[in-house]
């Protein structure tokens, strides 16, 4: 064996999650879970942001809502029609978010997402009194951490996924955003915030069922795997022990026994108990702002996949494993060199490449980075790309298992079915994503058996639907 197999063949293994990691994992991830219910001391915990969500849809719920929707790299501003049959209309404008908005001031920030929901309601709506009864409600989809008291209220708790703007942390996102559309004159109340999680549960609750053969089992999760990672479900009231007293009186009075929670597990297990932490790993975490924070998210999410395979081919490189025609780092090119600048829809084209030679991959790299390779270095890369890939779809079976385990899904009925949303752009496009994150839930405590039981359904437009769904309880 050469001497790059072999170091590639020492990733792939140091890489490889056992069943028995597996299993550890899902009993933290439970453990864990109840510690951020109980309360939230810890704050490097697990979150377990209660949302106020109180009602899964049935499908049957009618109405035109808006909904906005920030979360990654596009600012989306969409007009929803909930038919009442499990079907909806959807229009929207998708607005890409200038790089430098996303660590400038947050009155930048909110007053160019306010100047997009106007250019959006003057296109696609007909003029309103803004007298406050006609304003349009809007749901907004936040995909950050934020703790809520209430529907239409909520304190940002820190940025992820790159985004890094201190004057918004602690602030409450809706006063801030209504705040630049009330200064815009734009003719819009925010009635709900919900995480993009939350908008996936609750748009896939409203759209199974529409199929024929009618609904595969409840939906329990709706879950993000994208640029960053998260899920969200329902959790009986009583087990959400950190909720004040005052409020689950009151919920309570209303008949209500279940609330939405937004997990946050990007920041599961940020104690590295469990979680493999390679150099590597300790490299990406090293270039973000959020240090120490949503650990599990920098090993399983598009935005971190390629950075962990620059950082690893970086490191042969100095090794001088690979690429030996460029004699220092210097010499590199200059996008090998820049962090953040190898993209996983990449690795996806070259996890797949059956070309002869790899000869589609020879031209990925050097469409994206420039880079001219010989076979020997494209066969390391793809076993490299395939290791990392799905150390991220196993360990990405962990919440999933975690939570079906913890709320006894698979008992709550005689063959019991369940039914889980998910969106975001790896599980919907990464080739094999899903399959693998399958194998590794088979291996979890559900076993085969509850593995077979399960739905994954992708839960399309996800979060406009959602918000949607979630202005119309807090209208
Ligand atoms: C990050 C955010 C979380 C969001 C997820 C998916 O983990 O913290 O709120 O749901 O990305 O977009």
């Amino acid at each position: 064996m050469t001497e790059l197999k072999a170091a590639v063949a020492e990733i792939a293994e140091q890489f490889a999650v056992s069943q028995e990691k597996l299993q550890q994992g899902v009993d933290l991830f439970i453990e864990l879970a109840d510690r951020g219910l109980a309360s939230d001391e810890d704050v490097h915990g697990l979150p377990m942001i209660p949302t106020y969500v109180n009602t899964i849809p049935t499908g049957s719920e009618r109405g035109i809502y808006l909904a906005a929707d920030l979360g990654g790299t596009n600012f989306r501003v969409c007009s929803v029609t909930l038919a009442g049959d499990h079907t909806f209309k959807l229009v929207q404008s998708k607005n890409p978010i200038p790089v430098d908005l996303m660590s400038g001031s947050g009155e930048e920030l909110f007053s160019y997402l306010a100047s997009k929901v106007a250019s959006f309601v003057t296109e696609h709506h007909e003029a309103k009194e803004t007298d406050e009864k006609s304003k349009f409600k809007l749901g907004f989809t936040f995909s950050f951490p934020v703790t809520q008291s209430s529907l239409n209220s909520g304190t940002l708790l820190r940025w992820t996924k790159g985004f890094d703007i201190p004057d918004l942390v602690g602030k409450d996102i809706v006063s801030v955003f209504q705040g630049q559309l009330d200064k815009q004159n734009v003719p819009v109340d925010v009635v709900a915030l919900a995480n993009d999680t939350v908008g996936t549960l609750l748009s896939r609750a409203y759209s199974s069922g529409a199929v024929a053969g009618g609904k595969q089992g409840d939906t329990l999760i709706g879950a993000i795997f994208g640029t960053g990672t998260n899920g969200a479900y329902p959790e009986d009231i009583d087990n959400i022990k950190k909720l004040p007293a005052d409020v689950v009186k009151s919920l309570k009075a209303k008949g209500v026994t279940q609330m939405v929670v937004n997990t946050e597990w990007g920041s599961f297990d940020n104690k590295l108990q469990v979680l493999p932490n390679s150099k590597y790993d300790v490299a990406v975490d090293a270039l973000t702002s959020n240090k120490g924070y949503h650990m599990f998210e920098k090993r399983v999410s598009g935005m971190f996949l390629g950075e962990i395979l620059r950082q690893i081919l970086i490191d042969f490189h100095q090794k001088g494993l690979i690429l030996r025609q460029y004699p220092t780092f210097d010499k590199l090119p200059h996008r090998l060199r820049t962090p953040w600048e190898l993209d996983s829809e990449v690795l996806s084209l070259m996890e797949i490449d059956d070309s002869s030679s790899l000869k589609a991959t020879e031209l990925t790299l050097k469409q994206n980075l420039r880079l001219p390779t010989t076979e020997e270095e494209r066969l390391a890369i793809q076993d490299l790309t395939r290791a990392i890939s799905k150390r991220a779809a196993y360990l990405a079976a962990i919440p999933l298992a975690g939570i079906l385990v913890k709320t006894g899904a698979f008992e709550k009925g005689v063959h019991k079915e369940i039914d889980v949303g998910v969106d975001g752009s790896v599980v919907e496009f990464y080739p094999g994503f899903r399959a693998m994150m399958r194998d590794a839930l088979a291996l979890t405590q559900i076993g085969d058996k509850g593995e077979r039981r399960l739905h994954i359904n992708i839960a399309k437009d996800g979060s406009g639907v959602g918000a949607a769904l979630c202005a119309l309880d807090g209208a």
